[in-house]
Order: structure tokens, then sequence, then C-alpha cells
């Protein structure tokens, strides 16, 4: 059987690489992985295949940067040709980025059955970009699989036949906890505990430059209590190159590169508290059993609120505030979650289990790709 993989953007690859080590396992199956070159970066891209272990992309279709149209039309065009001369068996697609849905809509076209990882999630947000990936990514494939019950539901509701629907856990959870051990050599020097971990990137906060500049603001005032660490991705640097603002003079607020998969989930670990508006960011830190605030009016993954670990704080910096003063009191009151200290690092060696036994999701247990290799095994032909 020839599988072939899309990838083409960061939180991509966390995904694909369970699945593609566990159907290396498996005798008479042959695979194939294509990068779409959406993200290409080296700190984008080479590093997490790197880290993550996955072989090198057997072609790179080098669509790059461009407007949504421009870069879902460049992985159209440069990747049905691919298509036609390595007439996979199926393709994997992964979550929601525009490679995603691009290649799908190759193979729908072309009758090449489609399998899509982390299907069924729901934000109900149609202006997200994610949200019309996805909607229009499950209505493509052939077989859906889906990380949690809700994504069932909503996959039923949208009139997806129930038989294409397996539900196989969180193929993101996989690879955190195979490298979670291996994160713990990645705890950041000179940082000291309790600090606050902010990623942004989302359209809706970074290209509305007044707000993004509130933002800002409110995380300098929180740096006067607390160290700030905020890792920055290419798309909010590019918005800060184009903004005034004072946060060069507040010192306890770090503006980082974005970082390499170990080093983020080190940080991801030892931190306080996560500000975020990244999807599996949230679902990370639920795992990890660390407080996340989302700066964003919805999640497709109500999980992460019903498990208590993340909170929605919308556009209120009010609300931001509060929750961050709260969580922070209860922490520091506690003792608890303050991060790469000594005796946390003593104390890592037992800590796969502890974070196991703290999370109840069902089937977010490291198997997820190897559930998804059986089903598709079980399946063939499609
Ligand atoms: C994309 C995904 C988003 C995902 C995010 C993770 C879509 C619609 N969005 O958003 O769901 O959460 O990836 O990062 O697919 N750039 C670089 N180096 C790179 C790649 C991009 O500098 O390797 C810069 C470019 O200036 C580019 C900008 O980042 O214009 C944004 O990249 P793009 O792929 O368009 O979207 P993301 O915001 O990264």
């Amino acid at each position: 059987m020839h599988i072939l993989h899309v990838v083409g953007a960061r939180p991509n690859f966390m995904k694909a690489a369970p699945v593609l080590r566990a159907l290396a396992a498996k005798p008479g199956v042959r695979q194939t992985l294509v990068h779409t070159g959406q993200h290409y970066d080296r700190i984008m891209s080479d590093v997490f295949f790197q880290e993550l272990e996955m072989p090198q992309p057997d072609c790179n279709l080098e669509v790059g940067s461009g407007s949504h149209a421009q870069q879902t039309a460049a992985v159209l065009r440069a990747f049905e040709p691919v298509i036609i001369e390595r007439k996979p068996d199926l393709v994997l697609v992964y979550g929601d980025v525009n490679s995603t849905i691009a290649a799908a809509l190759v193979c729908a076209k072309l009758g090449f059955p489609v399998g899509h990882v982390e299907a069924g999630l729901r934000s109900r947000d149609r202006t997200m970009p994610e949200e019309i990936n996805r909607l229009l990514t499950d209505q493509l494939s052939d077989l859906l699989f889906t990380p949690s019950p809700d994504a069932d539901e909503n996959l039923l509701h949208e009139g997806v036949d129930r038989s294409r629907i397996h539900l196989v856990g969180n193929v993101m959870i996989d690879t955190l906890v195979r490298l979670l051990p291996r994160s713990e050599q990645h705890l950041r020097a000179n940082l000291a505990a309790p600090y606050i971990l902010v990623t942004l990137h989302r359209p809706s906060n970074v290209d509305d430059l007044p707000w993004l500049r509130e933002l800002l603001a409110a995380l300098a005032e929180l740096s006067q209590h607390l160290t700030v660490v905020f890792p920055v991705h290419p798309r909010t640097r590019e918005r800060l190159s184009n903004l005034t603002t004072d946060a060069g003079s507040h010192p306890r607020l770090q503006l980082l590169d974005p970082q390499p998969y170990l080093d983020f989930l080190a940080l991801q670990r030892g931190a306080a508290l996560v500000i975020t508006d990244s999807g599996g960011i949230q679902e990370e830190t639920t795992f990890l059993g660390v407080s996340c605030l989302t700066v964003r009016e919805n999640t497709e993954r109500p999980v992460t609120i019903t498990m208590g670990t993340n909170q929605l704080v919308g556009r209120d910096l009010q609300k931001l505030r509060k929750a961050a003063a709260e969580i922070l009191r209860e922490k520091l009151e506690s003792g608890t979650n303050q991060g790469a200290t000594e005796s946390g690092r003593r104390e890592s060696s037992s800590g796969m289990e502890t974070q196991q036994q703290k999370c109840h999701i069902p089937l977010w247990d490291g198997h997820a790709g190897e559930r998804i290799a059986e089903i598709i095994l079980r399946c063939e032909p499609l």
C-alpha cells in the first residue's frame, strides 16, 4: 500500500510525525512525504524535521508565502502533477492550514482517497481561515480521524456518514508524550521560574495594529511582576516592525525568535501561565496541566475548557489581567507549576507518569498514530 502524506506548515509536522512512524512499522506499506513549502525557514520547518526525527520530504513544492488565494492556488497547481505521477492509494492531510485544504481538493477532483487527521474540530467562526479549511477538508475526505468525541458530533451534524469517522485521539499529544522526557535537556538557561509564556500569531490579533499595541502594553504590564517570555512568530514580527511601542524598554518582556519543538515544550512545561491564540498550545497545556489563557472569542477545542486548564479571554484585557492575577496568585501560594527549578529538574524523571495521571482525556495517550495505521490497513482497499 502506498500512502502519501502532505505537510506544509509548522503544526503539521508534530501531527504527521507519529503517523509516519506508526506506518513505517507496518509491513507492505510504502510512504511518500510531500512538503508544500508553506513554511520554509529553518526555524519554522527544518528544525522540526530534525527534532521529530522525520524523514526528509521526497518532494518540496516550495510554494512559500502569499495571500490565501495565492498560497492555496500555488499548492493546487504544484501538487496535481505529483499525485498524477505517484498514484498513491491514500493521501493523508493534517490539521487546518492552507496546504491541507489545497491537497485534499486536488485529490478529491482526481478521485484519490483522502484521510484527514484531526478532523471534525469546529470553532463556528468563519472569519478564521482555518475554520473554512476544516469544513471543506472534512467534506472532501474519505477517512476522518478525530481527536475527541465533540469532533465526531460535529461531523455527524454536518451529515458525514458515521462509517467514515474514526475516533483515534490526539496525534499532537503522541509527539508530546514521546519527546517530553527529551525536552528536559532543553530548559532555558538563565530563565528563573516563575514566568509567563506567550505566543500570538492569529490574524485577528496581530493584523489589527491598535489591538496588537494594547495587547503588548498588557504584556509589558504583566512583566512588571513576572518575566514574560514571548517567542515571536514571523507574521507577528513583521507586524511589530510597523508598530512603535515601548516593548524594548521592559527588560522582563523577552521577545525571542520562534523556538524549536523541544525548547518550546520545555518552556510550556515550566510556565506558571501560558497566554496564546494557538490551537495546538491549548491542547498541549491541557495535557501538561498548565494554565492557559486564550486570546480568542472561541475555540475549536472545547475539551481544553471543560478540563479546566484553558479560559477564553477574547478581546477583553480586563478579563486577561484578572484571570492572570488569579492564576498566578494561586500558583504562587500553592508553590506549584513554578517551572524549571532545580527541584523540578530532579522530579522530572517521574514527570511523565504524573502528566498522564493528570490528563484524563480518553485516547490522548501517545498511541493515536498507531490507531490510525491500524484503521488504514483494515480499510484497505479504500
Ligand atoms: C499558518 C496557518 C495557521 C497556523 C500557523 C502556524 C493557514 C491559513 N494558517 O499561519 O493555521 O497556526 O501557520 O505557524 O494555513 N513566514 C516566514 N517563514 C516561514 C513561513 C512564513 O517568515 O517559514 C512569514 C511570512 O512573512 C508569511 C507569514 O510568516 O507571510 C505568515 O505565514 P503563513 O504561512 O501565510 O501563515 P501563518 O500565519 O504562519
